[in-house]
């Protein structure tokens, strides 16, 4: 048992032109052919798609795609994730085209959060080519990036993802947002790694889920001087800034959080600490930052405060 990567995400939108501006013009991902449903899809390398977002009624996080390493892991999972109380609903032959992958299934974590598992993944014939000249991304054996959500019953969803789906536990901190006093709980964090080298392949908050489905995703740059362009094109275009620039404690990524047309944001960051899975051991950081990433609720408090 074990997850390879974070194989890519789906997102069911209602404003599909905003998406492909988004993502083709701050992010700089590629906008490939249309799936043969209508769907559309974005590419950072080879893979046909990290980015599948389709047309629907709402504005919401479908799922984060997961792989495994061939057909009997997937069985298992899946069987695994049935006996663990979660719905299973296994993807047609059709699904697994659309998604280009040899088979896959659906389910959700205990706290509802939208989650698929496949094997047998493909690449593209034609070669990665980003609209915005960014080089590449940093993908491979590490996956598409990252993603992050939020679950009220976190021991309990914490404890699916380690024990039931097999992902590893990297950092298991505690943030106190309310400054740490007595009336302070603080809100538990748990980051967890595949079997690869990224810091974190998914990572859970304690809170309620938000009505977006996810609180967010995570692409890596290969450069600063990349992300420092991607922090001007998101000025340039108006979309709102989530976090400013900073660096994590935890993975060392330097990046920004930008609000997607999903509601969920976007952090577009660059020098992820690469992890040996093999030898790690659970870290407990006190906090979120070294520096930066000043949340854009942070700020409202803060003009709020000196309007008064
Ligand atoms: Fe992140």
């Amino acid at each position: 048992m074990g997850i390879k990567a974070l194989g890519y995400c789906i997102v069911e939108t209602t404003q599909p032109e905003r998406w492909d501006h988004f993502l083709t013009q701050v992010a700089g991902v590629m906008r490939a052919k249309d799936a043969a449903d209508g769907a559309m899809q974005f590419r950072i390398d080879q893979r046909p798609f990290r980015l599948r977002i389709w047309q629907g009624a709402k504005d919401h996080f479908t799922a984060a795609g997961y792989e495994v390493t061939d057909a009997a892991a997937l069985a298992s999972l899946a069987e695994a994730i049935a006996a663990a109380g979660r719905p299973v609903e296994h993807g047609s032959a059709d699904g697994a085209a659309l998604r280009g992958v040899a088979a896959f299934f659906k389910t959700s974590d205990p706290a509802g959060n939208g989650l698929e598992f496949y094997h047998g993944d493909s690449v593209s014939a034609e070669p990665f080519v980003s609209p915005l000249d960014i080089p590449r991304f940093i993908t491979g054996d590490m996956g598409m990036g990252h993603a992050v959500f939020q679950a009220p019953n976190f021991d309990e969803t914490v404890a699916f993802y380690r024990d039931v789906v097999g992902f590893h536990e990297t950092d298991m901190p505690r943030f106190y947002f309310g400054g740490g006093g007595p009336d302070d709980p603080g809100m538990g964090f748990a980051f967890m790694h595949a079997d690869n080298g990224r810091h974190h392949s998914v990572a859970l908050g304690e809170g309620p889920v938000p009505p977006s489905g996810c609180v967010h995703i995570m692409l890596e740059l290969p450069s600063l001087l990349e992300v420092g362009k991607a922090h001007d094109r998101m000025k340039a275009h108006g979309y709102a800034e989530s976090a400013s620039l900073g660096q994590h404690y935890n993975d060392e990524t330097v990046g920004f959080y930008v609000q997607t047309p999903g509601g969920f944001d976007l952090e577009i960051g660059c020098d992820s600490l690469v992890i040996d899975p093999a030898s790690w051991e659970v870290t407990k950081h006190i906090g979120i930052s070294i520096w930066g990433h000043e949340w854009a609720w942070q700020k409202a408090m803060k003009e709020a405060a000196a309007a008064e």
